[in-house]
């Protein structure tokens, strides 16, 4: 009898894993996530780290703690993001768009680290040495004791890496590290799964702290930093601002630290610096005394982000006004000048209205509503808002400004980002924690009518 072909389904999403195609997932509730794989010989894991040792469990009290966890990075700002700096032993997960700048940033936090007399390799995969060469010396220097690798075979790197104990070790990207005995193409679920996995036990057997590049895609078809970031004790993510000058370190995810911190860079043509005084640059990009501009905060899962309506209220040449949007949905417009007219007494009537949001953002989001309301009113009367003031809350039929979720979120964020006011609904101001107002002028508002 022919043996049937040894193939198992996984959740593109969480990794679950089925013996049947499933439309939809049991574990995170994913459709059409499934995607078929070779079987894993779960023994190539073990037979590839384990030593077959008998195991001791301990009380805390045994357990040892070394004086000098946290290596720095030499950006100050990346170390606040990471609590403090990268702890040994840890693994760090860095994910985010292709050509972003993940690899010059770490490159950049291996040689601020092998400055300190810390044993560094760089393993890529992705880049040959004679690339990594061509991109270091146009970045930073150097010493003999860094070290490069160029290999994709994670049970090699296992082995070495036990010889060569390094302090910190990269690894450029998951999504080309392949495992023996594992025929899935690199970056299949499988490979990511087992590849991490390796990996894992690298890092927590050896104290060797590990920073490990993923790739995310728009599509989300690479199994990605989502099953990943389970497995991992710090998660940072790097990406554009909305203004696209600069890039942010976001953590998401850290065992060690807090939350919803960030540090921003910049990229130039020697590499990543990074921005101390945020505020400024992010404040100075934006048109000053231009009326119709307005910022708000948007929260995506748990991720806020800040951008900009703008609005252009102008008398109508034709017959009939028109309503134009960009990234704000058309209806929604539509009632909100309904409102401004009803119980502002504002005739738009015969004006034409655009509204847009700025950086080809779209948000459905209704905490924009205060600030799409806002830009409005301030281009129909030609006033420029304050400056550094950002607008969040939903408006209701009658005009009344309605709570919003994540307002601490937001809170933060506009903090962080050097803003000195925010306006928020009322009843998210009376329940909120008043260590957060700390810093930032927080204006209650209940209603559009004041
Ligand atoms: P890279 O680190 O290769 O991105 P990733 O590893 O996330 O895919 O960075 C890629 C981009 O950064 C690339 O488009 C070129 C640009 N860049 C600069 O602008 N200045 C520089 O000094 C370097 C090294 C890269
Ligand atoms: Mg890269």
């Amino acid at each position: 009898m022919a043996k049937k072909s040894q193939t198992t389904f996984f959740c593109k999403e969480c990794g679950y894993e089925s013996s049947k195609w499933l439309g939809q997932c049991p574990e995170c509730k994913t459709w059409n996530s499934f995607v078929e794989e070779k079987i894993i010989d779960s023994s190539s894991v073990l037979k590839s780290v384990s030593r077959g040792e008998k195991l001791k469990p301990m009380s805390l009290s045994e357990v040892k703690l070394d004086k000098e966890e946290k290596i720095k990075t030499g950006f100050s700002e990346l170390d606040n993001a990471l609590g403090g700096g990268i702890v040994k032993g840890s693994l760090v997960l860095i994910g985010g768009a292709p050509g972003i700048g993940k690899s010059t940033l770490l490159l950049q936090v291996c040689s601020n680290v092998e400055k300190n007399n810390k044993k560094v390799i760089y393993v890529s995969a992705e880049e040959s040495l004679k690339q990594i060469k061509l991109r270091a010396d146009r970045v930073c220097k150097f010493t003999d004791n860094m070290k490069f690798l160029n290999e994709s075979n994670v049970s090699n790197i296992y082995e070495t890496m036990i010889e060569e104990k390094p302090d910190l070790l990269i690894v450029d990207s998951i999504q080309t590290m392949k495992a023996v005995g594992n025929e899935g193409m690199p970056g299949s679920v499988s490979q990511v799964k087992e590849s991490s996995e390796v990996l894992f036990r690298l890092a927590k057997e050896n104290g060797i702290a590990i920073i490990i590049v993923g790739h995310i895609t728009k599509e989300g078809t690479v199994a990605g930093p989502k099953i990943l970031e389970h497995m991992v004790d710090t998660v940072l993510y790097f990406e554009d601002d909305w203004t696209k000058n600069f890039r942010l370190v976001r953590c998401k995810k850290n065992r060690f630290g807090s939350v919803n911190e960030i540090a921003v860079f910049e990229m130039g043509n020697n590499g990543l610096t990074q921005v101390e005084n945020a505020s400024e640059i992010f404040l100075a990009g934006r048109p000053s005394g231009a009326s119709g501009c307005v910022v708000t905060c948007i929260v995506e899962g748990r991720r806020p982000m800040l951008m900009e309506i703008q609005s252009l209220v102008c008398k109508s040449n034709y017959g009939m006004a028109r309503r134009t949007v960009n990234g704000v949905d058309h209806n929604r417009l539509s009632v909100l000048i309904a409102i401004i007219e009803k119980r502002l007494n504002i005739d738009l009537s015969g004006m034409d209205v655009l509204v847009s949001i700025t950086g080809g953002i779209r948000s459905n989001e209704p905490s924009i509503d205060l600030a799409v309301i806002v830009a409005i009113i301030s281009s129909y009367k030609n006033i420029p808002t304050e400056p550094d003031a950002i607008y969040c809350g939903e408006v209701g039929l009658s005009g009344e400004v309605r709570s919003i979720s994540n307002a601490d979120i937001r809170i933060m964020e506009a903090k962080k980002l050097g803003y000195k006011k925010i306006f928020l609904p009322k009843a998210n101001v009376e329940k909120m924690d008043k260590s957060l107002l700390d810093g930032i002028e927080v204006k209650a508002v209940s209603t559009i009518l004041n």
